[in-house]
């Protein structure tokens, strides 16, 4: 059994997060805190009042506190209390060791990672064939925005896809996005972003979000979905897309047969939470990602392509897919069936990417 952590300042968020993780794990944890009164004191189940770090009493009251408690850890976000620590620790109460790297690496580990694939995805560039004149490429640093903001949406994206997502984007004409499932609104999000760093059309996202339409009668995949909640999965669309809206994202709750009725007839979408956004009535890149079974994929593309354009894109997710292979049947039905409408076709990650 590990020695009880001392948490320090306690109430800092990633404070309050390590005091979750440490309470999952049963572990023994002891807040402390130098403000008079810190309203997250009631969270703690025991708790310690310390000086300021900067306070000539600190490391007594601290080594006061580490025997009393037993200690043998001390986790804090603070980048003053951790350098200050890191570098009297070992001498001023030895065994006890910093539960945490440095909160600076640990702030920024995720801007870190995002570079990196940002150099990797621009090292192995995708060179496309198309009639429609490239836009400009995006710079390291925009890919690098681009996944860092699309990897705190959860969801599903590979990287293959998501390099394949902004390159078509250059290759696109210009016309409404239309996304066929959007659950959470990963890709959704980095549909809304290339739309307006390519100011190629506005974002139209189309999901009954209903528990009953994730069943897609493959058994592994519905006894995962049986544990989402869609009503909490519209919130977590909302609150993920809400910032980047230029009153170019908008969505249809509704199955895709439905909206295709309604995008068809109508020339708008409002919605308390994006406001009113104009639709063009012809769709420059379709990314169907919505129920996987060979007849609700088929109902999408039916539905769904006639609006696409001459040179606009069709993508159709999970093409390759361990748990079915409705996607796939689909895309290859189209393939067959529009020889002379399609220009370019190729699978990137998962997904099948069919350029009119
Ligand atoms: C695989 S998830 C979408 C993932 C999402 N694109 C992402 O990036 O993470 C499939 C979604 O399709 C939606 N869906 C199921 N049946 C549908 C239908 N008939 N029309 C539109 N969306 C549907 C589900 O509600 C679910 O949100």
């Amino acid at each position: 059994m590990k020695k009880p952590v001392l948490i320090f300042p306690a109430g800092m968020p990633r404070a309050l997060d390590y005091l979750q993780k440490c309470l999952q794990e049963e572990r023994i944890v002891i807040g402390a805190s130098s403000l008079g009164y810190d309203v997250s004191r009631e969270k703690y189940p025991a708790w310690v009042q310390l000086p300021y770090v900067t306070d000539p009493g600190f490391n007594d009251a601290l080594k006061q506190a580490v025997i009393e408690f037993d200690i043998g850890e001390i986790y804090t976000p603070n980048i003053v209390v951790w350098n200050h620590l890191s570098q009297t620790l070992g001498r001023l109460i030895p065994g006890v060791a910093l539960a945490n790297t440095s909160p600076v690496d640990e702030v920024l580990s995720g801007y870190r990672a995002a570079l990196t694939k940002a150099r990797h995805l621009m090292a192995n560039q995708l060179s496309l064939t198309s009639d429609i004149p490239p836009r400009h490429p995006l710079s390291e640093i925009e890919v690098a925005a681009l996944s860092r903001y699309a990897d705190l949406i959860p969801g599903m994206c590979d990287d293959d896809k998501f390099r394949a997502l902004f390159e078509i984007a250059r290759y696109s004409v210009n016309g409404d996005i239309v996304e066929i499932g959007s659950w959470w609104g990963k890709s959704a999000f980095i549909l809304a972003w290339l739309a307006r760093c390519f100011e190629i059309g506005n974002l139209l996202c189309v999901d009954p979000w209903t528990n009953e339409h994730l069943i897609q009668n493959e058994k592994m995949v519905d006894s995962g979905s049986a544990q989402v909640d869609a009503e909490e999965a519209l919130s977590v669309f909302q609150i993920g897309l809400l910032p980047f809206n230029s009153h170019h994202i908008n969505y249809l709750r509704m199955t895709s047969v439905e909206a295709a009725k309604y995008y068809k007839d109508s020339r708008s979408v409002s919605t308390e939470a994006f406001g009113y956004t104009g639709y063009s009535g012809q769709i420059s890149i379709l990314h169907i990602d919505g129920n996987h079974a060979y007849d609700a994929a088929k109902a999408d593309v039916e539905s769904w392509e006639k609006f696409v354009i001459d040179g606009g894109w069709i993508i159709i997710d999970d093409y390759i897919w361990p748990y079915g292979d409705g996607p796939q049947k689909v895309g290859d039905e189209f393939l067959k069936s529009n020889r002379s409408r399609v220009s370019t076709a190729f699978v990137m990650g998962t997904a099948l990417f069919i350029q009119l």
